[in-house]
């Protein structure tokens, strides 16, 4: 069997990527596929924790420029997120995978509370970490909670999905000649203003040299891919 480049990774799915082409709800054979890659990509025996966003149900920032008070605005953004979780848990389960939803906002009902130490046994027994709700708190990105969530669990990368091929200096779906970068480091991410995440996940990411591989995920395989170290994407790390 193949073997991954990575002994824990966090794999960080925007809400979008569950949207499709859709741009917003829950498209079930997209989430069929993701499901297959994540399954194909813990084959390799890779343990996983996911981070997933809520931006297909709804976009706190977006809410809070139209006049909504921005901590209750994210607040709804996260509660988006936890309904992705629990999608991602039933797509995952339905491909035979063992997985645990934590929530960064107590809902005992629905999801287990995020707990570190507990997380790390999950992950320890091979299961599928899916980490709901953020970071629990307004003013941060879901981007922020997958690097605080990567740093937590001693992550070895962060593999950022989206849905261009990696990170260029135009934006490719409007400049068609726009040049993909191999490589950055994080200073030049902050420097040139581009766009792979929030300057506080970025920061986050710098300070502890946590490596981040931006990749497409509508390519099929390409978890898996950027798992066995295959050169795909950008990677942004410490030089
Ligand atoms: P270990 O036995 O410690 O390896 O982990 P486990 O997750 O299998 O055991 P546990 O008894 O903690 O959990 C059994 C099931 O209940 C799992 O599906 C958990 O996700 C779920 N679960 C655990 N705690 C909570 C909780 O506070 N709320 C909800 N909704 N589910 C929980």
């Amino acid at each position: 069997m193949a073997q991954g480049k990575y002994k824990r990774v966090l794999l960080k799915l925007s809400g979008e990527a569950l949207a499709g082409e859709g741009k917003s709800g829950i498209n079930t054979s997209v989430l069929a596929q993701i499901a297959d890659d994540v399954a194909e990509a813990v084959a390799l025996g890779v343990e996983m924790g996911i981070v997933i966003g809520g931006g297909n149900i709804f976009r706190g920032v977006a809410a809070s420029a139209q006049g909504m008070d921005r901590a209750s605005s994210d607040y709804m953004g996260m509660l988006a997120t936890c309904i992705n979780a629990l999608a991602l848990q039933d797509a995952l389960e339905k491909k035979g995978l063992a997985t645990r939803v934590q929530s960064a906002i107590e809902m005992a009902e629905i999801a287990e509370p995020y707990i570190r130490r507990k997380a790390m046994r999950h992950l320890e027994k091979g299961r599928i970490v899916i980490f709901a709700a953020g970071t629990g708190n307004p003013y941060f990105t879901t981007d922020t909670a997958a690097a605080l969530r990567a740093m937590e669990i001693n992550a070895d990368v962060i593999l950022k999905a989206t849905k261009v091929d990696g990170v260029f200096d135009k934006d490719p779906m409007k400049h068609p000649e726009a040049n993909k970068f191999e490589q950055l480091t994080y200073i030049e991410v902050l420097q040139k203003g581009l766009k792979v995440m929030d300057s506080t996940a970025i920061s986050l990411c710098m300070d502890n040299a946590l490596p981040i591989v931006i990749f497409n995920l509508t390519e099929s395989g390409n978890i898996a891919r950027a798992i066995s170290g295959e050169k795909i994407g950008t990677t942004v790390y410490q030089t």
